[in-house]
């Protein structure tokens, strides 16, 4: 076990760890089920979204091992096989705001165990959580807006450069 007054922060630590992997998971999913449907934009937030996760696992992962507890590598659930791109919008910015708030009362527990530089670390990580979720909302504005059209205009996008990406005609 850890440094022994720390062993509360290390709890919550892994628990995110669990939360993050969780969320790599899931948006490599809906990366790969974008990207496979022709929804490039879509596609690449997914993908980048998820690169940011893994560097969360980092930064909570080393203050475990400075506080000379150990990383779990737990999943908190399941990948859920949502192919609908409105759904997985829907689930995404559900799963930030979650976080979002998770990580709003682990700084505060970690404030009250006089652990103030895991509190710092779960106050960045909110910031950045809101910010997914921000994304994620402000596509789920577009969809509403522009209908199916938004859809079919990420297609066709993809359709123009890789219609004229093409060796020239001889
Ligand atoms: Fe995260
Ligand atoms: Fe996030």
């Amino acid at each position: 076990m850890g440094k022994k007054s720390f062993n509360k922060s290390i709890t919550l630590l892994n628990k995110a760890v669990a939360d993050e992997l969780l969320a790599i998971h899931q948006y490599m999913y809906f990366h790969f089920h974008c990207d496979d449907q022709g929804y490039d934009l879509l596609a690449n937030l997914f993908k980048k979204t998820a690169i940011q996760e893994m560097g969360h696992v980092e930064v909570l992962s080393e203050r475990i091992l400075f506080l000379k507890g150990d990383v779990e590598m737990k999943i908190i659930g399941q990948v859920k096989k949502i192919r609908d791109p409105k759904e997985m919008l829907k689930c995404a910015a559900g799963m930030e705001d979650e976080s979002a708030k998770d990580y709003n009362i682990w700084a505060n527990e970690c404030s009250a165990n006089a652990d103030s530089v895991s509190k710092k670390i779960f106050e960045d990580l909110v910031l950045d959580e809101e910010t997914h979720f921000d994304q994620f909302d402000t596509e789920m504005e577009n969809m509403v807006k522009f209908g199916e059209n938004y859809f079919a205009l990420q297609a066709i996008e993809r359709s123009k450069v890789i219609s004229s990406s093409g060796p020239a005609e001889k």
